[in-house]
């Protein structure tokens, strides 16, 4: 099987070309600036776009097993594949908790049924994501887990936290570590400031987020172990991060587009979509998440896909679930806020949402480049649109970005070298 890209600009690891792009047995076999379709081959014209690296968002919840009517791994995986995302890691908050290596095996098998984008299973840090009893991580790894994490919350006893690092290293496995003191959150719903106040609503301090960034590079940099924080919303936390890693501690952070996007201003009003765990902050935090991923603190973006239903959203603030629905609309939004507003060139971007994923967690893929694996993204960066969560693909059509305009329009999406999505 050929497949032809013609006309398009490729974005490359260091910059961008105007190439053709041949794919045969889901390979990149030839890059040049004219090449001739093949007999049978597939022509696909990318006049006037341009061709990224497929996405690899490293931080999704695809619900399943368990929780269906928020998201299952197939209206997950087209969606994902609907946002030019052609690799997910799930998060293991599933129902049962994704926490043994016969849920991993079901993931894999569900995805591989579903046949859109590569799905890699996350396994629990702990039993039941619980905190009390460390997970068969080796068997989790054999089953083919990517990474553990315990996301939704914080392993809270900080020698679990340890052993679970140290054990968790030992089958070359990172802890993604979603940072929260949960005494200290105390029920807070959104970011403790002048907002909460002015709405009512219970405030989460940027410390609860910041003493468990700061106790996990902790413990990985006493045992000299690699540890990821996970979506980092704080002004404070990316500057704990940024210190460590001048010491030389192994430490990986992502953030989402909503921290360097939104503020806690969107709260007034109490539109439940924008409520969200860590919460949006301020603008000091919105400039130093920014500043963050241009500097290399925050090596990658995800989107903390959180998929919810109406009826887990459609309550009072107070009652309603975390989370936002991204994967559409993470590459739009990035590109937008981050590209087309002078911040950073294409291909950084295109290398924190893809070749940066890709590496820390040793997955293939993440780069346009002859012997590559065929996992691409055809954009038309020209395309402007309105952010409509009714029309989600996913089943989650919680968003807090409903009427932003946006640049970027995914128009195919490519997983080994096979379309998924597109005309
Ligand atoms: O907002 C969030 N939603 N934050 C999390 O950590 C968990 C997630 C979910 O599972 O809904
Ligand atoms: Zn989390
Ligand atoms: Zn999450």
């Amino acid at each position: 099987m050929k497949t032809l890209i013609k006309g398009g600009t490729l974005v490359l690891k260091d910059g961008e070309k105007k190439a053709d792009l041949l794919i045969e047995d889901g390979k990149i076999v030839k890059i040049a600036q004219k090449i001739t379709a093949p007999a049978g081959c597939k022509v696909i014209d990318a006049a006037g776009k341009h061709v990224i690296p497929g996405i690899i968002d490293m931080h999704v919840h695809l619900r399943e097993p368990g929780f269906e009517g928020k998201e299952d791994i197939e209206s997950g995986s087209r969606a994902a594949v609907a946002g030019g995302v052609t690799q997910v890691c799930c998060m293991p908050n599933t129902k049962p908790v994704c926490d043994n290596a016969v849920v991993v095996g079901y993931i894999k098998n569900r995805a591989k049924e579903v046949d859109l984008c590569k799905v890699h299973p996350i396994g629990a840090i702990t039993v039941c994501e619980n905190g009390e009893a460390l997970a068969e991580a080796g068997k989790m790894k054999a089953a083919g887990a990517v990474a553990l994490s315990d996301d939704g919350k914080s392993v809270a006893n900080s020698h679990l936290m340890r052993l679970a690092m140290e054990y968790a290293n030992d089958f070359n496995l990172k802890c993604l570590c979603h940072c929260e003191d949960a005494a200290l959150v105390d029920g807070g719903v959104v970011n403790e400031g002048y907002n909460s106040t002015v709405c009512g609503l219970k405030g989460s301090p940027r410390a609860a987020e910041d003493i468990m960034i700061a106790r996990d590079i902790a413990l990985a940099e006493s045992l000299n172990v690699p540890v990821h924080i996970c979506h980092v919303s704080t002004y404070s936390g990316v500057d704990i991060i940024r210190s460590a890693k001048a010491r030389g501690v192994k430490v990986t952070a992502e953030t989402c587009p909503h921290y360097f996007i939104l503020t806690d201003d969107i709260i007034i009003g109490y539109d439940t979509n924008t409520k969200v765990n860590p919460p949006v902050r301020e603008e000091k935090d919105r400039l130093a998440v920014i500043e963050g991923l241009k500097d290399g603190t925050l090596d990658c973006i995800v989107t903390d896909h959180a998929p919810h239903s109406l009826k887990d959203k459609q309550v009072e603030y107070n009652l309603a679930a975390f989370g936002i629905s991204g994967i559409e609309t993470s590459f739009a939004l990035s590109y937008t806020h981050l590209v087309k507003s002078g911040i950073m060139p294409l291909c950084a971007l295109c290398k924190k949402m893809s070749a940066v994923p890709a590496e820390i967690l040793g997955l293939d893929g993440g780069e346009i480049k002859e012997g590559a694996v065929a996992d691409l993204a055809i954009v038309d960066l020209n395309e402007k649109y309105v952010i409509d969560g009714n029309k989600f693909i996913s089943k989650g059509k919680n968003t807090p970005f409903n009427g932003f305009e946006v640049y970027g329009n995914v128009k195919y999406t490519l997983v080994d070298g096979e379309v998924k999505y597109g005309e």
